[in-house]
């Protein structure tokens, strides 16, 4: 049978890695997918860079509509990145009935329900296992292997940047700024690492992570998000004399009120394998009704860790793209009319526990007072860690850290204690509030 025609767009490190990975493996691929998988069109503005990655026998070309446009091309690869032109022509594609394979999280999590839906209208599918967690095959985990459970939550490190950056904080006790310079200088971060370290990268792959677990529409507006630039090397130290490490975390969960959509730092106790997650990598627990808690570990980007979801997805639709459109696997893995109304919740909302440092006067009834507060807002404490003065503030130092580690409590509630707190003339610097996943 004849090899299924593929159209790339963007030949950069992915692309390269989807050619050398599809050339060496051809034969099982093949074997796989029942007919071989070629990709014959590459459209890059840098043509004399496409042309390198894409060796003899492939047509080259600046303009991605031209690869649109061919008829002969069944596949369509989009790996520019961003919401801007990217979106045109993964609608585009569509429009000329071409499935398209994505690794673009951001234009997912974003413009996902347009796309979605305009692929359904046509007929054609619209894969994106590469969009979360680089290799790691997460979405075909949720949206198959999983699909007898009610999926009750999952927590994951979907960004390698961050974690490498909290990874080496901790090792080296170096602050945030000394490490970013570092894994910019290693090629580990970006010239521009925002999305990374503002937890925005993160943010849209848990978006799309909720969407498949609990068959909610992509809502990447109503994810709460915070990134890890105000982490201080201080609060790794004492998150670890507690008995936790700090890291940047992609949770959804499913609740009595609703559903709640998070990026943030998290303390994470260090006996958990999630918190043993180092470096570069990524990892995602899922937890469902029936298989309990199930952990997906591996590398999060790259060139052909990332290709390596590509080229599945590539595999996927060339098994299913004969098939009647009913019986194909849907995008959220529910099907489109099938789809819960179940809102996001509010920040406010949202149920845990929390680490605090608060920076007060070495004098007493300071405690008694901060524990005080706590109690009369229903907050109650797990743990308090006390350091000498001298050890914070240098010999006869007359200011001390209150860490204090609580049990659940809803955050609304913690937000209005922590404005009482920081109003106290004994807490003399902003207070430090990091939340804490026990993920059991
Ligand atoms: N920039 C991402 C990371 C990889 O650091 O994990 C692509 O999503």
């Amino acid at each position: 049978m004849k090899s299924i025609q593929v159209g790339l767009l963007g030949a950069g490190t992915v692309g390269s890695g989807t050619f050398k990975v599809l050339q060496r493996n051809q034969e099982e691929i093949k074997r796989r997918a029942g007919r071989g998988i070629e990709i014959t069109m590459v459209a890059d503005l840098d043509t004399a860079r496409a042309r390198e990655v894409a060796g003899e026998g492939v047509k080259v070309v600046a303009d991605a509509r031209e690869v649109i446009a061919n008829p002969d091309i069944d596949i369509v690869i989009e790996l520019i990145g961003g919401y801007g032109i990217a979106k045109q022509l993964v609608l585009e594609a569509i429009a000329a009935g071409k499935h398209v394979v994505t690794a673009n999280k951001a234009l997912l999590a974003v413009h996902g329900t347009e796309i979605f839906a305009a692929a359904h209208a046509k007929g054609v599918m619209v894969a994106f296992e590469a969009a979360v967690a680089g290799g790691i095959p997460i979405i075909k985990a949720l949206r198959e292997g999983l699909t007898a459970n009610s999926i009750q939550w999952l927590a994951g490190i979907i960004n390698g940047t961050t974690n490498f950056i909290l990874s080496e904080m901790r090792d080296k006790g170096l602050d945030f700024g000394t490490v970013l310079k570092e894994a910019q200088r290693l090629g580990y971060a970006e010239a521009d690492p925002t999305f990374d370290i503002e937890g925005v990268d993160a943010g849209h792959k848990v978006t799309l992570m909720s969407a498949i677990a609990f068959g909610i529409p992509v809502q990447f507006d109503k994810a709460h998000i915070e990134g890890i630039t105000k982490l201080a090397a201080q609060d790794i130290k004492y998150a670890e004399q507690l008995g936790y490490r700090i890291k940047l975390l992609g949770i959804t969960k499913r609740t009595a009120k609703g559903i709640e959509l998070r990026v943030h730092p998290s303390l994470v106790p260090s006996k958990r394998l999630l918190a043993n997650v180092e470096g570069a990598m990524n990892a995602v627990v899922v937890h469902g009704d029936a298989v309990g808690t199930t952990l997906y570990y591996g590398k999060g980007a790259g060139s052909e860790p990332t290709a390596s979801a590509v080229i599945a997805d590539l595999v996927d639709i060339t098994r299913l793209h004969t098939a009647d459109t009913a019986h194909r696997v849907p995008h959220l893995a529910f099907h489109p009319d099938a789809m819960s109304d179940l809102k996001v919740l509010p920040m406010t909302e949202v149920v845990t526990s929390y680490y605090l440092r608060l920076r007060v006067a070495d004098q007493a009834g300071v405690l008694a007072k901060v524990t005080g507060l706590l109690a009369t807002a229903g907050i109650s404490i797990d743990a308090v860690l006390q350091r000498e003065a001298d050890e914070v503030g240098g010999e006869g130092s007359t200011q001390t850290d209150l860490i204090i580690l609580t049990h659940d409590a809803r955050e609304g509630t913690v937000n209005d204690v922590l404005a009482e707190l920081q109003a106290l003339p004994t807490v003399l610097q902003p207070i430090v509030r990091i939340r804490k996943e026990e993920l059991s």
